[in-house]
């Protein structure tokens, strides 16, 4: 199956993808990384890995629909079968969704504390376990159909950092296990059994 990670950050968890691809029986390549923003480590990673990375920067667009489009015509050049958002930290549009089936990894148990503050806002609610999530993405944020879920237990003494980095952890070993298996078998999206690529691709 192909794969194309967006990220916009350090890319751990693409480090993560692409570590698990060098294993042949996989069933699984990254085709190639996107982010929002150029300079990151993320894309470092990938080159480093020699993946093909492409940029698309909303500020370099004159409206949101334009870089949209900009950036599904990037991720299409490179035909995924699935496109992995990896801490990418831009929605994208009923189109692209249209185009392209997107996991997203979101570090708390959806539906609970979605957004940009997953780890914070636990932290704040004093939950005792918290966790990621793997979901197909729709229109919402951090509302798509569940795909895998991992618990992490909150420490006495966590702070926002050590929570988060040890649900990452967690998270890496998820994303690692769940997109190898809908590589090997498919995914059932909406009742329906999807067959992705395949190892052959
Ligand atoms: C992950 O926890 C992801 O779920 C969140 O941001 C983090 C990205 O980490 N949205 P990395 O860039 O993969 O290291």
């Amino acid at each position: 199956a192909r794969i194309v990670v967006l990220v916009s950050g350090s890319g751990t968890n693409l480090q993560a993808l692409l570590d698990a691809c060098a294993e042949p029986s996989y069933g699984a390549r990254v085709v190639a990384v996107g982010a929002d923003r150029d300079g990151i480590e993320g894309l470092a990673r990938a080159d480093r890995a020699g993946v093909p990375t492409f940029v698309s920067q909303l500020s370099d667009y004159t409206s949101r629909e334009h870089w949209d489009r900009a950036l599904a015509d990037k991720v299409a050049a490179f035909e995924p079968d699935l496109v992995v958002s990896a801490g990418f930290m831009k929605l994208v549009s009923a189109d692209f969704l249209e185009r392209f089936l997107t996991l997203n990894t979101h570090p708390a148990l959806c539906p609970a504390f979605p957004g940009m503050h997953g780890p914070r806002d636990a932290l704040e609610h004093g939950v005792k376990v918290t966790g990621a999530t793997l979901f197909v993405v729709d229109a919402g944020v951090d509302t798509g159909p569940i795909v895998a879920q991992v618990p992490v237990e909150v420490a006495e003494d966590d702070d926002v950092a050590s929570l988060h980095e040890r649900i990452k952890v967690a998270e890496r070993a998820m994303l690692v296990d769940t997109v190898g298996r809908i590589a090997r078998e498919g995914i059932s999206v909406e009742g329906r059994r999807v067959r992705i690529g395949g190892p052959d691709r």
